[in-house]
């Protein structure tokens, strides 16, 4: 199989390329540098230069905060640079798999939200991964919107180093207690992807690690498995006010992964992996 990568340079990407190395399968990875998504000419450019078997889009403006300070720029990147790809997949035969966001949610349920839920997104960003879902559903109904949250991993800027860096210097760090979700480690994504290609999956997919916790128990968790001093403190939304709102409660129900018999580790472990490759990787 051959299989494209958009956005290869990032924290996705990356665990994409690592996990899908020697098995047996062409990958070919792309950063903003090969081809721009809001370039239609260039995306079909390389495109039609490998026809594909699969693209994957992992590429996006993920800066949550940036996107709602240039929703243009959200826009056109998130929302219509997907729709080039969509079409670049339809011209030239290949299956799409598109990663998405909890973030489509508007956070209000106080339960898993199921592949069925309707989307609401409360920020830009937000807004423009579900008009992405909705403008590749109309021109590629065969493709498979894998919707994730919280990721971290190497590679990246993630909550777990942004922590640690903290506790290197402060005996006490405050962090929202009042936003609840599934952290997701990117190596365990990506193996999850790799298997919903193979599996020729296609509609909506709900994929994050297992179990749900706020930013403050996560927090409280990297600080315990690091074995550091710092101390956490529970703070709220209104007190660390940011330029997007985030939703309260985006944790995504694991059934449409079992569907596939997928089966991904809960947070903690994964937690617990990561940090354990960042040790390796620093002693
Ligand atoms: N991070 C999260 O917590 C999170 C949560 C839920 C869903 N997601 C979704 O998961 C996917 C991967 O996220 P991530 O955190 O791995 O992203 P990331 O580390 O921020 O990397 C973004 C990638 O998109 C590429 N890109 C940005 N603008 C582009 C453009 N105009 N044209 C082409 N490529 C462009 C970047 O390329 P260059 O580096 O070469 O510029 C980079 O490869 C995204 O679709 C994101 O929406 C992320």
């Amino acid at each position: 199989m051959r299989v494209l990568i958009f956005g290869a340079t990032g924290m996705l990407g990356k665990a994409l390329l690592r996990q899908w190395k020697d098995k047996g399968d062409e990958i070919i990875g792309l950063g903003s540098a090969d081809a721009d998504l809001r370039n239609p000419d260039q995306i079909n450019k390389v495109v039609a230069a490998s026809k594909p078997d699969w693209l994957v889009l992992a590429a996006a403006y993920t800066d949550v905060d940036g996107c709602e300070i240039n929703p243009t720029l959200a826009t056109s990147v998130n929302a219509y640079g997907a729709a080039n790809v969509a079409q670049a997949a339809a011209s030239n035969g290949s299956r799409l798999l598109f990663v998405s966001t909890d973030y489509v949610f508007d956070g209000t349920k106080g339960a898993p939200y199921e592949v069925s839920d309707e989307r609401n997104p409360i920020n830009a960003y937000g807004r423009s991964k579900s008009e992405a879902e909705r403008k590749l559903a109309a021109i590629s109904p065969e493709c498979c919107i894998v919707r994730t949250s919280w990721l971290f991993g190497p590679g990246g800027k993630c909550f777990p180093d942004t922590i640690l860096k903290l506790a290197e210097t402060k005996p006490e760090i405050k962090v929202v207690n009042d936003q609840r979700g599934s952290p997701t480690y990117t190596l365990d994504l990506a193996a999850a992807i790799i298997k919903l290609v193979r599996a020729g999956a296609r509609g909506i997919v709900h994929c994050t690690n297992g179990g749900e916790c706020t930013w403050y128990e996560f927090a409280c968790e990297i600080v315990r498995h690091a074995g550091l001093n710092s101390r956490i403190r529970p703070t709220t939304s209104t007190e660390f006010v940011r330029p997007a709102e985030r939703p309260r409660y985006s944790v995504l129900s694991p059934s449409s992964l079992q569907a596939y018999a997928i089966n991904i580790p809960d947070w903690q472990s994964a937690l617990q992996a990561y940090l354990a490759e960042k040790q390796t990787f620093t002693s």
